[in-house]
């Protein structure tokens, strides 16, 4: 079997794979308030068409498959793509990022469908707040969510809170407590300037050194490992199961161990989560082209996989809202 390699010796096993751009929710250093380009209808790739491009994907040594949106529930009958995905030969590790606003309906059929691992977006325990930070969003419905998914056997669960300075780095020990009280897995992700929303956020953004020193005075955290952990560095918090991960883009950036490319509903592959360089996979779909072409085409466009984003020299440069290629 081939396998990808790109010109920086990084292996890719690993696509994530925005299934829309859409979202029931509006973090509003995510989607602006009046956004209205979303894709239409026609343009996103259909379930045979992601099967396509995933069984390429395989076919190249790719084996793990992350779910992404904007909000993926929102796609409709996401756990039978789920469930057609997982069956792809090759495929043994399938998982999802939601916002959990309507996965306790979901759970037990994206379990069913063999989704093995699930991460969780969550800002804040605080109703106010959360319903401030998502422009409306209810934390009940969240909560629910993640209890849905304990139920139905998802382990480990991972939390995802981007700490923002004067928004909610007040909440970062509530968060491990409740993270430690339900046993899920808690990251921690710095603000990237991706669009203008993530570019005003910026203002708020933290270095997750302070977050990790103001940690350290109140828990005693000791370098631990999480298998499958991508880019976090994670530390144990002595004396319980905890595992909290540092997810730093901007502090201390991880592109040289980049194994990943992400596709977006439309069927664009972005090389970068922080660069524009693309190969747009939907025309080769839709005008007949066969498998190995795909295959080619793919290869091709790994070849062209930049270095490293540059959201620190060139923040205005990304143009995508996070929304587009789902983090
Ligand atoms: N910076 C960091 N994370 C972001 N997300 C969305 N926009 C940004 C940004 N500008 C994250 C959300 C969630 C996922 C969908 O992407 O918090 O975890
Ligand atoms: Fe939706 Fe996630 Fe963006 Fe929030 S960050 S608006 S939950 S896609």
């Amino acid at each position: 079997m081939t396998s990808l390699t790109d010109p920086f010796g990084r292996k890719i096993e690993y696509v994530r794979l925005s299934v829309t751009d859409r979202c029931d929710l509006r973090c509003f250093y995510c989607i602006p308030q009046q956004f209205k380009g979303f894709e239409e209808p026609e343009q996103w790739l259909s379930f045979p068409e992601i099967e396509r491009v995933i069984t390429a994907f395989a076919d190249l040594g790719v084996e793990k498959i992350r779910i992404t949106g904007g909000e993926p529930l929102v796609r409709k009958n996401l756990p039978e793509l789920a469930q057609r995905l997982s069956a792809i030969a090759g495929i043994n590790d399938l998982s999802l990022s939601t916002n959990a606003v309507q996965l306790a309906r979901h759970a037990k059929a994206l379990h069913l469908a063999n989704v093995s691992r699930i991460n969780v977006s969550l800002d804040s325990l605080d109703p106010q707040r959360f319903k401030h930070i998502t422009n409306g969003g209810k934390l009940d419905k969240v909560l629910s969510g993640l209890m849905a998914a304990k139920a139905a056997g998802f382990h480990p669960i991972k939390i995802n809170m981007v700490v923002m300075r004067g928004v909610n780095d007040d909440e970062v020990q509530e968060m491990v407590n409740f993270c430690i009280q339900h046993d899920f897995t808690l990251r921690f992700i710095e603000t990237m300037p991706m669009g203008d929303t993530g570019r005003d956020a910026i203002n708020h953004y933290l270095s997750l050194d302070v977050v990790k020193r103001q940690l350290q005075q109140q828990f005693e955290l000791i370098p631990g490992v999480m298998p499958g952990g991508g880019p976090a560095r994670y530390m144990q918090v002595a004396g319980t199961d905890l595992k909290i991960g540092f997810i730093t883009p901007i502090s201390q950036h991880f592109c040289e161990t980049c194994n990943r490319v992400r596709i977006s509903v439309d069927g664009t592959l972005y090389l970068c989560l922080g660069q524009d360089d693309k190969l747009e996979l939907r025309p080769l779909l839709r005008d007949g082209a066969d498998h190995e072409a795909i295959k080619q085409a793919i290869i091709e466009a790994i070849a062209r996989k930049p270095e490293r984003h540059e959201f620190r020299e060139k923040p205005e440069q990304v143009v995508r809202i996070m929304s587009i290629t789902g983090g």
